[in-house]
């Protein structure tokens, strides 16, 4: 297999990809089923929970250095205000101050064209300043003597009140991202509907979200000469080096990004932000290192969220439940700056359809930046089609789980490439079965009394089928053990343990011996910023190559040592034998301590893709639900996820993606919203006690099931990513479940009990 060298153009519309080279690499074979294989595919504890459970682990709010500073950030009370005037002098002179920024002293620092401060701020929570002082009450006393002239601008925060002609402009250039929709079409939509039976149009609302992951933004910045050390809360070591490199004009050797644990990211932490340009300035005036971390409020306010959606579907069917036609519209709301709030992927791809159409408005308004948001699009444009696709089985009378395999399609309708792998009549059937889809009401809302029971389903589909670049370094070391040095990072779904197990499998030893060194971009080789869910089918074929490399040194300096003539050696626990004479061997480490060579170095790179295929993951959701209909409370009686991610490399941390995506859902369903009020622009939820999540309490029997066989066409290794598809299909899973329980369905998130209240008429 070749890896293809690219060069990649980027212009403002679109990236253009040229293949400039190849370099050939010996890729493994495939490996055979789980069931033949000593460490992959168990359930194996994450090697590296003793040291998080124990507090050992050092996130990057656990680094301490000596004389280093606490920086802190000032931020807009209005959600749209130019700044007049800015006198930090009180602030400077306040003893154990050592540094204030703001617009007026940082002009020369960029982030690509962006300034680091602006002097019309846009949102509620955009920076003004920031200060670095010897402790967080120093620093917070200097943010209250810090004087801002503020001249207060109107402001919109509502994406279709932003829309209309008359609106405050948020940029000169007008309200709607690049000024027009991004489009897409197929076919011919009018002869679609045309050719239906029933055409119905439904309109569906879900609200901005946050990721309220349990670690905020944090950066810590050290600077020894010009060399520049950040422990940063990333998803992307490599990715944060490289910003930095253009931001401080720095040779990349002279950066350094650590990351070695995260506490949850979802999508926040995939670039570069602002608070971590500070902390590096700041520790370069100040000359001592400088750590900021964002509050809780901050970080809602101002540290990533998921774009809202509107979005009006029109759809055409014939009577024998054949899809004519499918068109979406959609506006979101991305905030201040530029996003997207496309959500249409999955209208486009899920189900078979000859005519599509959708259009997507991105909006700004004075609000806090969305960004990427775990699935971002999918699981808000699956909440509009899954429920869709319900109401169109009910007018054609057809049963929902049949309506939904009538319209399957084993290739990409976008690109009209064959899936690499695709089980999801597999996850349809196996869900169905442990729900008991049968027991669903035939009339929906016809059970009797208080409590009201309902099933309902939804389909995923996402891709996660990573790619290159990705490397991994293996050192066997002169006793045996091994070092695996990885670029990736782990952003708390488990990298560095299947990382790990890869190796070990491969090597034929124990897990335990097995070291891995993670998101560090000075010791590690380059891997993959972790996002999109490529992390682990990048990174395990780079792991087992690296293995398979170091094994075939290993292998070879053994068979002079045991003088095997060519025979083929194998091993196993730790030790090397000859496959025919298994009792002539020797042990790992007496082959590197006889034969003096030091260590063993292996390196494995992920291969390319196979063309030609497109690479999906897919799945099929199941719910029962209770309605108190006097409370409007909505109880999950029992949840049952059925997945298709190719080979499982480790259960325990698998059902651990399904869980944490499922209950993640819920909160979207259920409970979760960002409430800005609309007269003064501010957010009234920016804290844990008022933006409402999923507690224990909420959680349900959770039945998850692997349906894939390994996808041996995409890589040696065959896994596909589960991080982000267990989230996309439990909103409209619940809803469908919500309708079938009571009749009547609920378009607007989240279902509240209030929502649930008046949708039943009790209010
Ligand atoms: Mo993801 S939303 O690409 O971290």
């Amino acid at each position: 297999m070749a890896v293809k060298i690219l060069k990649v153009y980027n212009t403002d519309e679109d990236i253009y990809e040229e293949i400039i080279g190849e370099v050939q690499e010996e890729v493994p074979e495939a490996w055979p089923e789980n069931k033949e294989l000593k460490i992959i595919g168990k359930r194996i504890p994450r090697i590296n929970a003793p040291e998080i459970v124990t507090g050992e682990a050092k996130y990057a709010y656990d680094i301490i250095i000596p004389g280093m500073l606490v920086g802190k950030i000032l931020r807009s009370p209005y959600p749209h205000a130019n700044i007049k005037n800015i006198d930090t002098s009180k602030a400077e002179k306040l003893k154990g101050v050592k540094a204030v920024i703001t617009y007026k002293n940082t002009s020369n620092v960029r982030i690509g064209r962006d300034p680091i401060f602006n002097t019309t701020v846009k949102y509620e929570g955009e920076e003004i300043a920031a200060v670095a002082a010897v402790d967080e009450n120093t620093a917070l006393d200097a943010l209250d003597l810090i004087k801002v002239e503020y001249e207060e601008l109107p402001f919109v925060v509502d994406p279709e009140e932003a829309m209309k002609p008359n609106a405050p402009k948020i940029h000169p250039q007008g309200n709607i991202v690049r000024g027009r929709p991004s489009v897409y079409s197929r076919g011919n939509i009018e002869k679609g509907f045309n050719e239906a039976d029933i055409v119905i149009e439904e309109t569906f609302r879900t609200p901005v979200v946050h990721h309220s992951q349990a670690e905020v933004h944090i950066s810590v910045a050290k600077w020894e000469e010009d060399y520049l050390t950040v422990w940063d809360t990333t998803q992307g070591v490599f990715r944060i080096q490289s910003s930095l490199a253009n931001i401080f004009h720095l040779p990349v050797n002279k950066v350094r990004v650590i990351c070695h644990y995260m506490g949850g990211a979802f999508g926040c932490k995939l670039s570069i932000r602002r608070h971590t340009v500070y902390a590096v300035l700041l520790a370069k005036i100040t000359g001592r290192p400088v750590k900021i971390a964002l509050s809780r409020k901050d970080d809602y306010l101002a540290g990533g969220n998921r774009p809202s959606s509107i979005q009006q579907i029109k759809a055409g069917i014939k009577k024998d439940g054949t899809l004519t036609a499918l068109y979406q519209k959609t506006v979101g709301a991305v905030g201040a700056y530029p996003g997207s709030a496309g959500v249409t992927t999955p209208l486009r791809t899920l189900y078979k359809c000859p005519n599509v159409k959708t259009e997507e408005y991105s909006v700004y308004v004075n609000a806090g930046q969305s960004c990427a948001h775990r699935a971002p699009g999918h699981v808000q444009g699956t909440f509009a089609l899954d429920q869709m696709i319900d109401i169109l089985a009910e007018k054609t009378g057809i049963d929902p789980l049949e309506l939904r395999k009538k319209n399957y399609i084993d290739r990409d309708q976008q690109s009209n490439l064959p899936y690499t792998s695709k089980y999801l009549l597999e996850a349809y059937d196996a869900g169905a079965k442990e729900i008991g889809w049968e027991r669903r009401n035939k009339i929906p809302g016809s059970g009797q009394g208080r409590y009201k029971r309902g099933i309902g389903m939804a389909t995923q589909i996402w891709w996660g089928g990573g790619r290159p670049p990705a490397f991994v370094n293996v050192k066997i070391n002169s006793d045996g053990t091994v070092n695996v040095l990885s670029g990736a990072q782990d952003i708390g779904t488990g990298t560095t343990t299947i990382v790990a197990q890869c190796v070990a499998e491969e090597l034929g030893i124990k897990l335990k011996d097995v070291k891995v060194t993670i998101g560090d971009s000075e010791v590690c080789p380059y891997g993959p910023t972790s996002g999109g869910s490529v992390t682990a089918p990048s990174m395990c074929p780079a792991a087992r190559a690296a293995a398979r490399d170091a094994k075939n040194k290993l292998l070879e300096v053994a068979s002079v040592i045991l003088k095997s003539n060519g025979k083929p050696l194998d091993i196993k626990d730790g030790r090397i034998f000859l496959k025919n004479n298994p009792e002539k061997s020797i042990t790992i480490k007496d082959v590197i301590g006889r034969s003096r060579v030091g260590m063993i170095l292996g390196s494995g790179a992920r291969e390319d893709n196979p063309e030609g295929y497109a690479v999906n993951t897919f799945g099929a959701h199941f719910a029962e639900v209770e309605v108190d209909t006097w409370t409007g409370k909505i109880k999950i009686v029992k949840y049952v996820a059925a997945h298709d991610i190719g080979r499982v490399i480790n259960m325990l941390t698998a059902v651990n993606q399904i869980q944490g995506g499922i209950i993640q859902g819920l909160g979207f369903t259920l409970s979760e919203e960002r409430i800005i009020n609309k007269n003064v622009g501010r957010m009234e939820n920016p804290d844990m006690c008022n933006y409402l999540l999923p507690l224990a309490g909420d959680t349900p029997e959770i039945v998850s099931i692997i349906v894939s066989k390994p996808d041996n066409l995409l890589s040696h290794t065959g896994n596909k990513g589960l991080g982000e598809p267990p989230m996309i299909p439990v909103l409209a899973t619940i809803a469908n479940a919500f309708y079938n329980a009571t009749g009547v369905r609920i378009k607007v998130l989240p279902m509240t009990p209030e929502k649930v209240l008046m949708a039943l008429k009790k209010i």
